[in-house]
């Protein structure tokens, strides 16, 4: 994704937040991409796993009532079910859920965010799936459109969380709370592909 500068006074609490992760999604982004989820079923099923894990760990913020007041119908955006059922679409069980990301709202935003965000580049993942054989009902579910449309749906998101009034320190927490979540995105992509991801390295080392 292609950075664009954003001055602190841009109104849009979303493109701050796009303005200040850049490197953070670059970085995971080029992460993934070193991995090569898409290479075949069995590496996408341990892609699934780092989806897993990071839905799952959200799983309790989009049930939030409080962060549910703030953006209403969030409860029904969580994609922990779809993930679990394309795991189960490759012939696996889904693992254990991870432990629930324990933020303050203004944190939790940001992680939300991160999330709802990934939908956007995940349209790309979706093609790529196709390659395996997988689509909306069979394997990729998680990765497929809203019913609204992956833009419509993100502007209103977009929308609803530029609309809501925060103070300073809640600004900066939304931020904290957005670098964090591509952070831990990142941390089980290194863990799940360890191996690849060194295998990689030492192949383009010659
Ligand atoms: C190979 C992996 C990925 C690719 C190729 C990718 C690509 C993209 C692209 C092209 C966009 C912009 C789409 C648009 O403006 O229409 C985007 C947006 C975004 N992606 Fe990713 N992405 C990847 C992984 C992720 C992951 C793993 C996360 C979160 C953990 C993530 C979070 C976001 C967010 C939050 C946005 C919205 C940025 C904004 O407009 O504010 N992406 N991605």
């Amino acid at each position: 994704m292609i950075a664009v500068p954003v001055s602190p006074l841009e109104t849009s609490r979303c493109k701050r937040l796009k303005a200040a992760t850049h490197r953070e999604h670059d970085s995971v982004d080029q992460l993934v991409m070193a991995a090569h989820p898409f290479e075949d079923r069995a590496r996408y099923g341990r892609f699934l796993l780092v989806q897993h894990h990071f839905h799952g760990s959200l799983h309790g913020l989009y049930e939030d009532p409080h962060l549910n007041a703030w953006l209403p119908g969030l409860s029904s955006l969580s994609r922990l079910a779809a993930v679990e059922q394309d795991i189960r679409d490759l012939g696996q069980l889904p693992p254990a859920l991870p432990a629930r990301v324990k933020v303050d709202p203004a944190q939790a935003l940001g992680w939300l965010y991160c999330s709802e965000g990934s939908n956007l580049g995940a349209a790309f993942l979706f093609k790529h799936t196709q390659c395996l054989g997988l689509d909306e009902s069979l394997g990729a579910r998680h990765l497929a459109a809203h019913p609204q449309g992956r833009a419509q749906h993100w502007k209103a998101f977009v929308s609803a969380i530029d609309g809501l009034a925060l103070d300073e320190q809640q600004e900066a927490d939304v931020i904290a709370g957005a670098i964090a979540a591509f952070e831990a995105y990142r941390t089980k992509v290194t863990e799940v592909f360890a191996a690849d991801l060194h295998t990689t390295t030492n192949t383009s080392k010659g």
